[in-house]
């Protein structure tokens, strides 16, 4: 029934609802997208789950955030329930096989899974602002201060770095504002402020080293299955903007590090997003462009995007556009902004003159959805009411210590789960203000004519006068000389990638 070159989704029905036939993705349009919409408790969660399990069986790697620890059951074999049994003979998919999938549990906390870091100069001061929600002036700041890590060789890699730069910018505010504009005090004192809480939210974990590597959410097993990497994200929920970040973050990197491709005959990646109004929230308008910009290009790096929402109103019409292949589950239709929200659901359809779309949105059972899928020459195909397939791995979350286990036999074990510090700016500039301070006291001792003793009160009568600028010059050596070590070493990690950014300034 279903070949290598698509996953089974399902089975549709002709309007008396019998078996029409079977729905399916075709993975050589796996990169073109796709989007996973319905109220709560309509079956989203397991649309996810089947399509995760069809692209892993396929030898495509998939990553996926999981929300509500529903998903971790991806992880392990799934049990004939009854009402599955049905459902798998409702939709001919027979034999109904179960199987577990090889899963890498990933966790931002590094509690319920492995901890997923990224350096601060990976993530760039487009992202961070908009994570530490900046002003736009602050934002200026934040550019002006990986400019400086750039032209000083300041590794920015955790959040105690960037900490240790704005203060050192603090300090320098007057003679930086007359190299790069305005920066000052209290708008840096701002951006630390900002810093401090983004830290008490637990955001210090996720920044640092070992940052994650990609090759390491691309793996295959050796029987040619694809790694399921499941994030775990109920916490990071709490912080939806961390959530919303980390996701861009990830999908940029990708971006820059994968090569271009063209069109394959299955995707070398595909994300879930779920939960994806978060990403757009809120969200200033040159964000979303950029969410845009990535989502177009990195089809072409063979990266298929899927997202997960409750209502496709969440993303913006720009990137909806672009979402290729569609599973529409039911949505209510109570209010009028509900009913709104089912017309517009209806329109993007291709439609199907057995029924009218927007009435079958409403009237869908659970785990039943409006399909359209990209067929030949990836044209959406006409859109069909399809019973989505039972998953082949067990429905809902696993236990912690079933959880334990898969974490402690994993591909990755042990290579993320120490935090490296290597020097970086906040030891440098920790050094340099120790040879500076140690510079003021040289020259004291020599304005004090060598004494450990001073007379209180009269040091700066005794000619302190003029000595002071030669001091600060020596202090200005120190640091030109830390700075030119430091730039022998590894600035080449502190070049601000730019990410986002880069897209902006290349394309
Ligand atoms: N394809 C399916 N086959 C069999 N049962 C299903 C299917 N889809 C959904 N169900 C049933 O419906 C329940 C709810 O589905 P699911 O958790 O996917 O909803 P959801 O849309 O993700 O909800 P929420 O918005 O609350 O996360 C499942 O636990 C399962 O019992
Ligand atoms: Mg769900």
């Amino acid at each position: 029934m279903v070949d290598e070159t698509s996953i089974f989704i399902g089975a549709s029905r002709k309007p008396d609802d019998s078996y029409q036939r079977a729905e399916e993705l075709l993975l050589r349009y796996g990169n073109r997208h796709g989007l996973v919409t319905g109220a709560t408790g309509t079956g989203k969660t397991v649309s996810l789950q089947i399509l995760a399990e069809g692209f892993s069986n396929a030898g495509v790697p998939v990553f996926c955030a999981d929300i509500k620890g529903d998903l971790s059951g991806i992880s392990m074999m799934g049990e004939a329930k009854d009402f599955l049994v049905k459902r798998a003979e409702q939709v001919k998919l027979d034999p109904y096989q179960f199987q577990e999938f090889p899963v890498i549990f990933w966790d931002l906390f590094g509690e319920q899974g492995h901890p997923i870091r990224a350096t601060i100069s990976e993530m760039g001061p487009l992202l961070l602002s908009r994570l530490m929600n900046l002003t736009e002036a602050q934002e200026g700041v934040m550019n002006i201060a990986f400019r400086i890590a750039d032209e000083e060789g300041l590794l920015l890699l955790d959040l105690k770095d960037l900490q240790a730069l704005l203060a050192n910018m603090a300090e320098r505010a007057d003679e930086l504002s007359a190299r790069y504009g305005n920066v000052t005090k209290p708008s840096v004192g701002a951006i630390q402020r900002t810093l401090l809480v983004l830290e008490q939210q637990g955001a210090a974990n996720f920044f640092g080293e070992p940052a994650l590597r990609i090759a390491d959410i691309m793996r295959t097993t050796r029987d040619g299955r694809g790694a399921i990497s499941v994030l775990a994200a109920d916490k990071l929920m709490m912080n939806p903007r961390l959530y919303a970040t980390f996701l861009l973050w990830l999908m940029s990197e990708l971006f820059e590090e994968l090569p271009e491709v063209g069109d394959l005959d299955q995707p070398k990646l595909v994300f879930f997003f779920d939960e994806a109004h978060l990403l757009f929230e809120d969200a200033p308008k040159v964000l979303i462009d950029r969410v845009e910009q990535v989502v177009r290009l990195i089809r072409s790096k063979g990266v298929g995007v899927y997202f997960v929402t409750q209502n496709p109103l969440d993303i913006p019409e720009k990137v909806l556009a672009q979402l290729g292949n569609r599973v529409q589950h039911a949505l209510r239709a109570y209010t009028p902004r509900e009913q709104q929200a089912v017309r517009t659901a209806a329109e993007t359809f291709r439609p199907n003159p057995d029924f009218d779309c927007a009435t079958a949105i409403t009237q869908l059972a659970t785990g039943e959805a409006l399909v359209s899928m990209l067929e030949d020459k990836g044209v959406p195909a006409m859109v069909q009411r399809t019973l989505i397939r039972p998953p082949s791995s067990r429905l809902g979350p696993i236990t912690p210590d079933e959880r334990r286990k898969i974490i402690a036999e994993s591909p990755v074990a042990g290579q993320y789960d120490q935090v490296v510090d290597r020097e970086s700016a906040f030891e440098i500039l920790q050094k340099k203000t120790k040879e500076a301070q140690d510079a003021e006291a040289q020259a004291q001792q020599q304005n004090s004519g060598g004494s450990r003793w001073t007379i209180p009160g009269f040091d700066d009568v005794l000619g302190t006068g003029n000595r002071r600028s030669s001091n600060r010059q020596t202090v200005a050596e120190a640091a030109i000389k830390s700075v030119v070590r430091s730039v022998g070493s590894s600035v080449g990690r502190a070049i601000v990638r730019g990410i986002l950014g880069s897209l902006a300034r290349g394309r």
